[in-house]
């Protein structure tokens, strides 16, 4: 069994809503989502007291789909994403993950951050291969794999490298072939690229849509750059402001690879933003402090600039 996960289908009652009372098993061509999120809520306590950030998602992944979570900042993109990997625990609900409970992190769901979390003590193939050492994968085999996923990211050259000997985007390709090595059913990415340059952006967004293309692996990944979002996704899931709820979904059906520049992106990018900009006025209205305004004499409660650079995120 995978780790951090409990077998079986998930039950009938809820199936409901979500399948419109059709078992996942019993669905038609027996299909059963990848990932499977059902009625989850979750609640910090903070000093201000437990509110609830995340309501009643429900969010189903194909296999094989590339989904892009947005919504305002602190809507509960990452709590979501890390309630997935196992990494947080649901007040309620349920997250199902291939067919298993989850129950905790396993290695059927990598997780990449904005920060590649690589072992600087290690130089670039070792960080690779390390995940497959830790499942007993024998020496020659795993050199194999670390090499053939290193060659995806275009980085074989450098696989004796140390790690601060590399660039940011350098770094996180790295991060994505040790993630691919450890062959997942699905990657989970947390605005991986949102500390890297314009450029750098440019050329990961073409390097994951190619390396997604070739593996087909099923991909959550959390933005908050429309652009980046319309550039990657099947499908674009937004939440909307505290408690984080599904707010709207959006189906990109423009030919890959898709360059940010292009008209199409940049027009759905357009219609996606201007559906957002009421949560932001929300979250600014909650986030804001009217009374300053009194002070410095400046009216920015409630205002959103008309032109937003979509590039820049929300
Ligand atoms: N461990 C925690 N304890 C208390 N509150 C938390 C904790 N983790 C997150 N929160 C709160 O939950 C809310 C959602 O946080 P989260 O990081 O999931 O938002 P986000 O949508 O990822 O935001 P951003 O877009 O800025 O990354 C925020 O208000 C945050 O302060
Ligand atoms: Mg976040």
């Amino acid at each position: 069994m995978l780790e951090g996960v409990e077998s079986g289908i998930p039950a009938t009652a809820d199936n409901e809503k979500i399948y419109g009372g059709v078992a996942t098993a019993e669905r038609p061509g027996g299909t059963q989502p990848k990932l499977c999120i059902r009625h989850v809520s979750k609640s910090f306590k903070s000093v201000n007291g437990s509110a609830y950030v995340l309501e009643d998602i429900n969010l189903e992944i194909r296999e094989g789909e590339f989904v892009c979570i947005v919504g305002p900042s602190g809507c509960g993109k990452t709590t979501l994403l890390n309630i997935v990997a196992g990494l947080e625990k649901a007040d309620s609900g349920e997250v199902w993950s291939n067919g298993h409970k989850v129950n905790g992190a396993g290695t059927d769901r990598v997780v990449i951050f904005q920060e590649a979390a690589l072992f600087p003590w290690l130089n670039v193939v070792k960080n690779v291969e390390f995940g497959l050492k830790l499942k007993g994968i024998n020496a020659k085999q795993r050199r194999e794999t670390a090499i053939q996923y290193l060659k995806m990211v275009h980085l074989s050259k450098f696989q004796k490298a140390h790690i601060h000997e590399l660039s940011g985007g350098m770094k996180q390709r790295v991060a994505i072939a040790r993630a691919l090595a450890m062959n997942p059913e699905m990657l989970l990415m947390d605005e991986p690229f949102s500390a890297l340059d314009a450029q750098t952006r440019w050329i990961l967004h073409f390097e994951l849509q190619n390396i997604w293309l070739k593996t087909k692996k099923t991909i959550m990944f959390v933005t908050h750059n429309i652009r980046e979002a319309v550039c990657l996704a099947d499908r674009i899931v937004m939440l909307s402001t505290t408690p984080g709820r599904v707010k709207k979904e959006f189906q990109i059906e423009l030919p890959r690879p898709r360059d940010d520049n292009d008209i199409n992106v940049a027009e759905y990018s357009t219609k996606i933003m201007k559906e957002l900009k009421s949560e932001i006025t929300k979250v600014m209205q909650c986030e804001m402090d009217a009374d300053s305004c009194v002070e410095c004499d400046i009216k920015c409660t409630s205002v959103i600039p008309e032109k937003i650079d979509m590039g820049g995120g929300i």
